[in-house]
């Protein structure tokens, strides 16, 4: 069978950061893809650069102090990496749009929902006046906002956060993203309104055939929306798979830690921790960065690093100590 091209295929990303102490290895050989209307979960602890990713997708990465060493970031088969400014404000906002933690920082508080609404619906729908109120509140009830025309008239500050982050999902809609980017979309809100917010994404991804590539570091919230999931562990992709073998047959040691860490539902189970720290990245450790937490670490980890092979057809792991079936073929997962 011939597969087709993923939406995002990064390959082999390499980024550093240079400070006054050292250059630090953020991200090393990425390898994900995103297919087109699949919702991907990238997870991992803070710091393992899950952010720098995205913001590497976007073109944002501030040069200096980041650079980007190697490797391929294709979108739509562009290699965004080459791409000229001018090619990437075009991107952004049309083609492939944003969300963060903090609605709040996107939004301006001295503008209403509305004026702020028009302006992106100007920009990139260039519709003004009648059709562009229709637009605004049409978007606002796709997100489920109630009574959207006195939302259009309130200031941020007047709105909850789940409100307002519904608010930042209809506006970075407006413009008809191939790709979602949603940064911890929902950490600051309360579980209720986190469902309520990720049901809306999931509705729309699925509607409108939108690809969304969710970061989050809730594996409750990889559960409940995600299609497949890419583990990252200090700058690394350790295991790729979906969303449901990823659960029931976790094969990185790192990925198996961070399921057990999930708090059981009634609250008998202790809570498990992976024992050490997240090394920093100026001076990783060799071989595999996540040797020295390792339990079922042999003699290769602290040596070379692995790569990430399949283990079955869409599930791959880079660890030494799980038998695969052998090097992915040319195929970034
Ligand atoms: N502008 C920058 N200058 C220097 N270092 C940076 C910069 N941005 C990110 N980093 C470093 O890159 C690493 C990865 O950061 P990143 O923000 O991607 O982590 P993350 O996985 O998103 O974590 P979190 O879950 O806390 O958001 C961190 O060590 C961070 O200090
Ligand atoms: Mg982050």
């Amino acid at each position: 069978m011939i597969r087709q091209m993923p939406l995002l295929e990064i390959h082999n990303l390499s980024v550093t950061f240079t400070n006054y102490q050292g250059t630090s290895s953020v991200l090393d050989r990425v390898r994900l893809s995103v297919e087109k209307g699949e919702i991907l979960g990238l997870v991992g602890e803070s710091g393992c650069g899950k952010s720098v990713t995205a913001r590497a997708v976007l073109g944002l990465i501030p040069m200096p102090p980041g650079k980007i060493g190697s490797g391929s970031i294709r979108f739509k088969g562009e290699d965004l990496t080459r791409a000229s400014k001018k090619r990437m404000r075009g991107i952004r906002g049309n083609e492939i749009s944003m969300i963060f933690q903090e609605p709040m920082s996107c939004l301006n508080p001295v503008f209403t929902v509305g004026n702020q609404m028009r302006e992106v619906i100007r920009i990139h729908r260039r519709l003004r006046g009648r059709q562009a109120e229709e637009l605004c509140a049409d978007m606002l009830s796709r997100v489920q906002m109630p009574d959207p025309l006195a939302v259009l008239k309130k200031y941020p500050h007047e709105l909850s956060g789940g409100m307002r982050q519904r608010v930042m999902i209809a506006m970075e809609l407006v413009c008809g993203p191939d790709l979602l980017i949603a940064d911890e979309p929902t950490t600051a809100l309360d579980v209720t309104v986190q469902g309520q917010v990720l049901a809306i994404l999931m509705k729309l991804s699925r509607e409108r055939d939108i690809s969304v590539l969710m970061i989050t570091h809730d594996m409750g919230v990889v559960a409940q929306v995600c299609d497949r999931v890419a583990v990252m562990y200090a700058g690394r992709v350790v295991e790729t798979a979906p969303v449901k073998q990823l659960f029931s047959d976790p094969r990185h040691p790192y990925t198996r830690g961070l399921i057990a860490s999930i708090p059981d539902m009634d609250g008998t189970g202790c809570l498990h921790s992976i024992p050490g720290n997240v090394p920093g990245l100026i001076d990783p450790p060799k071989g595999c960065r996540f040797h020295p937490r390792c339990e079922d670490r042999i003699t290769p980890c602290d040596i070379r690093v692995p790569e990430l092979e399949a283990v079955s057809p869409d599930h791959y792991v880079a660890c030494h100590a799980v038998e695969t079936a052998g090097p992915e073929q040319g195929e970034d997962r």
